[in-house]
């Protein structure tokens, strides 16, 4: 799967320079990726926007106007039924703080304040067209509450797929130079420590138990072992991110000469699915799907 930015406000795509050979996307050349991405036989598109405006509680997040929202119409439209077309599902990028959730009074994210949020969140979503909501925010309890919006709409055939195992990574970085966030503090209070490996398999057992169709571990590379476990004991498909920095390290390290950046890239993915991984998201997922049927 594909991770793919939208930026609102933009009259042709501009590169992101800490993720090389990735761009925030207009509404129009959108469509120029999807067919890009079914061509190479890829499963589907995770969509990020940015939006120009933001403000406490996110509000562009759940208009029916708002960049993400009508990113997703164009995507289901262009795509025809070619890739599955899923959103992320969190108000980081719609918040002037920077984080996941809206805030109480004494600056801390509120997780019940958000749920609230996050269900019409996920009405706007479902009723764009989005077929999977990727539920990023880490938020106790988010996707029984998604589920439940979901369902009292009618929109049961709307699938959830939850970053169950999200933890407070570095390497999260050049995601938030693509979507222009700038975070106040940290994430620590609702991202998992990464020195917690059974913590993990806690998290996607209770996203499994509120109606998870997929449960994600995240980032990828450094926590095989976490995904492993997860692997093991989930009774539902199992996805892995290979995150921003993950793959800016190898671009890095590439535009130096000092590592062979197609086999990295190879090398990445092949372990992730060793791992157990039956699902992939990766910004390089293009040139991987199509240099995996060259060497076939
Ligand atoms: C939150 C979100 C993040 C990423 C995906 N969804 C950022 C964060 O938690 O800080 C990071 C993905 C990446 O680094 O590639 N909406």
């Amino acid at each position: 799967m594909l991770p793919v930015f939208v930026r609102e406000g933009l009259t042709a795509p501009r590169a992101i320079d800490s993720l090389p050979g990735v761009s925030q996307h207009t509404l129009e050349s959108l469509a120029g990726v999807i067919d890009e991405a079914a061509a190479a036989g890829i499963g589907g598109i995770m969509l990020f926007a940015v939006p120009e405006v933001r403000d406490a509680t996110g509000t562009a997040a759940c208009d029916a106007h708002g960049i993400l929202n009508l990113a997703i119409e164009k995507a289901v439209q262009a795509s025809a039924g070619r890739l599955v077309v899923m959103a992320d599902l969190c108000l980081d990028e719609f918040t002037d703080h920077g984080h996941c959730g809206v805030l109480a009074a004494d600056g801390t994210v509120d997780n019940d304040a958000t749920l609230t949020v996050y269900a019409s969140m996920a009405l706007a979503q479902a009723r764009a067209g989005a077929e999977v909501l990727g539920l990023s925010g880490m938020m106790d309890g988010q996707t029984a509450v998604v589920r439940e919006a979901l369902d009292a709409e009618g929109f049961t055939s709307v699938s959830i797929f939850a970053y169950s195992a999200k933890y407070a990574s570095v390497a999260y970085g050049p995601f938030r130079d693509a979507v222009e966030s700038d975070l106040q503090g940290d994430r620590r209070a609702y991202q998992m420590d990464p020195a917690n490996r059974r913590e993990g398999l806690v998290e996607s057992t209770l996203d499994e138990a509120e109606g998870a169709d997929i449960v994600m571990v995240k980032p990828a590379l450094p926590y095989l072992d976490v995904l492993a476990d997860v692997a093991a004991a989930s009774a539902v498909p199992v996805a892995a991110y290979h995150v921003s920095g993950e793959y800016s390290q190898i671009e890095a390290a590439a535009q130096r000469g000092w590592i062979d950046r197609r086999a990295a890239h190879l090398e990445a993915v092949t372990s992730i699915a060793r791992a157990g991984a039956d699902i992939v998201l990766t910004y390089a997922a293009v040139e991987v799907a199509t240099w995996l049927k060259e060497d076939m």
